[in-house]
């Protein structure tokens, strides 16, 4: 026998056990953008490396560390599968005047691919569901995006279960004097920041990206360092505050986090993440900011941004952690069988009678012969609610026999001219 092939490291697939849930989580996303007005647009895997070195930054983990890039000999080109959402959105409405002079809400679903190391909740491929925003510079649009969110953490049952954490970097200047304090103030404590590996390389390459240390002598140390909020302007402390006052009028908790800065550079202003204890160490769900400074950085007519994208693969993993019975759409519904000579043909007619008169339900026909027992069995385990037998009497007779597999009501048989009501009565309940 040869040998098998597996899938690449932090590469999943999808098994057809699994895929009713995010059939349904990605359902409750679409129905929700769709409910806020937002429209859905796809864009490639696909695109030119210098878009995202351009875009997320030459200094960030994404950038130096996890990009998938390649190119083809004959070409000159570098190519990167993306890893992110924004900046190939917003290559995208730039290319297509998307967002010239006027308003846009958008939303995407899709692969995202990051060289990191597998854990759980951590993977080289995964799937964001993201939202963009774009010529709002208000904070009624940030604030809009939060509510869309906490909408969407309630109709999957787990608002209860993730925190949002707050805060505003400000603008471009007000990072560069913070960091040149933070960085001033780092080199006095020199001996701590060593214990820290990334930290210290940060230390020239991205200071801001110190907050986020996991090294707890150095966190305990962070909370001596000077605040971001002291260096903010005015403009971006108005914004934040009327964020704010939004977020508390509409019930929304919050925490204000100094130390929340997120991991890509274009952000500006807002940034926030919602963020669960129940999965371990990768527990944010969702991340966004604000990032007004985009969209003319990639070569547009300058026009404010503000978006976030939620890790499908962790919100699944945490519906389920929270929800582990949930109760999903069944895949089969009615499921036919049938036996004899001459029930084939009949039988396929009646499958596909049903599945004109009903679009919406799951008729699976049996076909792989065998007698009623093995067909019984088959039907049980496609978890449909009804069999629908055929023998050769029932078709000389031109009637259909009606098996509730719950056993919630006896069997029955009736002519097939009445089939159609019948199942219409059943399925309406
Ligand atoms: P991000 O924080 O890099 O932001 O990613 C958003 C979410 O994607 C994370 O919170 C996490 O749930 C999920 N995620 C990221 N990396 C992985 C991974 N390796 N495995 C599994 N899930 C992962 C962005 O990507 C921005 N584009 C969000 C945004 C949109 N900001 C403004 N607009």
């Amino acid at each position: 026998m040869s040998k098998t092939i597996q899938a690449l490291r932090g590469m999943n697939d999808l098994s057809p056990n699994e895929s009713p849930l995010w059939q349904w989580v990605e359902g409750q996303l679409r129905e929700t953008f769709a409910t806020y007005g937002y429209s859905e647009i796809r864009s490639p895997i696909i695109e030119s490396t210098d878009l995202f070195k351009r875009g997320v930054g030459e200094a960030t983990d994404i950038v130096e560390k996890e990009m998938f890039t390649f190119s083809r000999d004959e070409e000159k080109e570098s190519f990167t599968l993306r890893p992110e959402g924004t900046a190939g959105c917003v290559r995208a409405a730039i290319e297509h005047g998307w967002i010239y002079n006027q308003e846009q809400r958008l939303w995407y679903i899709g692969p995202m691919f990051r060289y990191e190391r597998p854990q759980k909740g951590r993977y080289r491929q995964f799937h964001q569901a993201g939202v963009e925003i774009f010529g709002i510079p208000n904070a009624e649009a940030d604030a809009e995006l939060i509510l869309l969110t906490a909408r969407l953490w309630e109709k999957l049952g787990i608002r209860q279960h993730v925190k949002l954490q707050l805060n505003s970097i400000g603008g471009l200047d007000v990072r560069t004097q913070y960091r040149e304090a933070l960085v001033a103030f780092l080199q006095n404590h020199l001996d701590v920041l060593k214990q820290d590996p990334d930290s210290e390389r940060r230390l020239t390459t991205n200071p801001l990206r110190i907050l986020d240390t996991k090294n707890q002598a150095l966190q305990a140390l962070l909370n001596h360092a000077p605040k971001l909020h002291d260096f903010l302007d005015e403009e971006s402390k108005a914004h934040f505050a009327r964020l704010c006052t939004i977020l508390d009028d509409m019930g929304v908790e919050y925490e204000i986090n100094q130390k929340l800065v997120r991991g890509l550079d274009y952000y500006n202003k807002t940034v926030f993440e919602w963020v669960t204890d129940a999965l371990g160490s990768q527990g944010t769900v969702c991340g966004g900011g604000r990032y007004d400074g985009l969209v003319a950085q990639l070569g547009g007519h300058a026009s404010e941004g503000v978006g976030f994208a939620i890790g499908l693969e962790r919100l699944v993993l945490l519906v389920q952690e929270i929800n582990p019975h949930i109760r999903l759409p069944r895949t089969v519904d009615i499921y036919i069988l049938h036996s004899g000579e001459g029930t084939t043909s009949p039988a396929f007619r009646l499958a596909e009678l049903i599945r004109q008169a009903f679009p919406h339900l799951r008729t699976m026909l049996h076909t792989s012969g065998g007698n009623f027992k093995k067909q019984f069995k088959r039907a049980d385990k496609s978890g449909a609610k009804l069999a629908l037998v055929l023998g050769e009497n029932e078709v000389a007779e031109g009637t259909v026999v009606i098996k509730d597999l719950f056993g919630e009501s006896e069997q029955i048989t009736v002519q097939q001219c009445e089939l159609i009501a019948e199942l219409q009565q059943r399925f309406s309940q």
